[in-house]
Order: structure tokens, then C-alpha cells, then sequence
């Protein structure tokens, strides 16, 4: 068997869009109904508090594509904004990045364009970037509980699919939705990720 090659990867995006979900349910199949945000609480931000909680939390993963075996570093960032200038340390020599936002939140997704800007000025150049519209389910919930309304008018959804991904395509951007809830959707984002590594 060939050695795992490692890549490096960093997820973004505004807090409690679903982050720290999508990579547990990724890493451990597995979902909280109540999670305590990667770094929460009031504590000022210290530098203390730097050097005793990081501002990120550390995953590993392997993933078997194609010929090809993938051991994912995963680096899943806080998204309070007090935390926004430590993201360089952890985007800096990854190889992709997941940009999260929550398809019930508009606001969530003009934040992941932000990132996704902040990538493309600042990361690798050759880092592959995935937008990831989580929280799919609160839609489809939505959708069954108002049986009269027409498919993809339901009032729950704020990002249009189209939207995203238009936006995704004219930026160079594979483009997923998800709900780490149910699981939709989530191993598709990392094994199409491992496959769109360029090989050494
Ligand atoms: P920060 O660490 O603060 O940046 O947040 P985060 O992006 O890591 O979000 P987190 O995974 O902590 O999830 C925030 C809340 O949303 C939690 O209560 C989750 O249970 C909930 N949540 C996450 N993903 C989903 C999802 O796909 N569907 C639903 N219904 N809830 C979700
Ligand atoms: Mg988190």
C-alpha cells in the first residue's frame, strides 16, 4: 500500500453556520444538537487566552479516492470575528479550504465571500476552495411541513442554490450543499476535495 499523502485544510466562515458540524460528522459520523462554539464564552481576548486555547480546533482524517489515499490535517477555525486575525496562521500552506455558510442566512454567505476574497489575496494560489451551503435540512423540513408551497419557495431558505452556485462557478469554487445534521452531502465535500488535489 502506497503512503497517504497529507493535505492541509482549513474551514472558514461566519460562527455557527456548522463548521465544527460538518467535520465531526465528517471525522466521526456523528452530530450534537447543541455545540458549544470552537472557543466560546466572555473570556477577553488575551494573549493568556491565546497560548491556553487555540483558536482553532485539530482533526485528522484519511480518505480513499480514485488510486489515490488521503490523510486530511484539518484545522477547523472559531468564526467569532474576534478571531479573524489568527485565521492567516491557519490557511497559510493549506492546501483547501472549506468556506461554510448557512443556507438560512444570507448574511453568512456575503461573510464566506469575504474569506473566499481573503483566500484567493493571501493563501496558496494553487489551494482548492470549497463553498459549502450547510443546514440543508431546516430547508427540506420546512418544504414538508408546507405541503401547498411550490418546490424552492420555502421561506426557511435565504441563499438560493443557483445563487451560490453562480457565484461558486464564475470563482473558480466547487460548490456543495449540506446538512451535517443528516449527513447529506458531507463526505462528497471532502472526497471530491481530495480528488481536486494536484498531484506532486
Ligand atoms: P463556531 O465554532 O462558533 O465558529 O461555530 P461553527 O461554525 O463551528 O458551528 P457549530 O458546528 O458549532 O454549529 C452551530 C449550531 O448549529 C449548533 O447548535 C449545531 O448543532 C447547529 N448545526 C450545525 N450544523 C447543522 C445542520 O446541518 N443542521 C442543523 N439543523 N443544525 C446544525
Ligand atoms: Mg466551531
Amino acid at each position: 500500500p502506497t503512503k497517504a499523502v497529507q493535505v492541509k485544510l482549513v474551514l472558514l466562515g461566519e460562527a455557527a453556520v456548522g463548521k465544527s458540524s460538518l467535520v465531526i460528522r465528517f471525522v466521526n459520523r456523528d452530530f450534537q444538537e447543541n455545540r458549544e462554539p470552537t472557543i466560546g464564552g466572555d473570556v477577553p481576548l488575551t494573549l493568556v487566552h491565546l497560548v491556553i486555547c487555540d483558536a482553532a480546533a485539530f482533526l485528522t482524517q484519511k480518505c480513499n479516492v480514485d488510486d489515490r489515499s488521503i490523510k486530511f490535517e484539518i484545522w477547523d477555525t472559531a468564526g467569532q470575528e474576534r478571531f479573524h486575525s489568527l485565521a492567516p496562521m491557519y490557511y497559510r500552506n493549506a492546501q483547501a479550504a472549506v468556506v461554510v455558510y448557512d443556507v438560512t442566512k444570507a448574511a453568512s454567505l456575503d461573510k464566506a465571500k469575504s474569506w473566499v476574497k481573503e483566500l484567493q489575496r493571501q493563501a496558496n494560489p494553487n489551494i482548492v476552495i470549497a463553498l459549502v451551503g450547510n443546514k440543508l435540512d431546516l430547508v427540506q423540513q420546512a418544504e414538508e411541513e408546507d405541503e401547498d408551497a411550490e418546490e424552492g419557495t420555502s421561506t426557511v431558505r435565504q441563499v438560493p442554490q443557483e445563487e451560490a452556485a453562480a457565484y461558486a462557478q464564475e470563482s473558480g469554487l466547487l460548490f456543495f450543499e449540506t446538512s451535517a445534521r443528516t449527513g447529506d452531502g458531507v463526505d462528497q465535500v471532502f472526497s471530491d476535495i481530495a480528488k481536486s488535489i494536484p498531484l506532486e
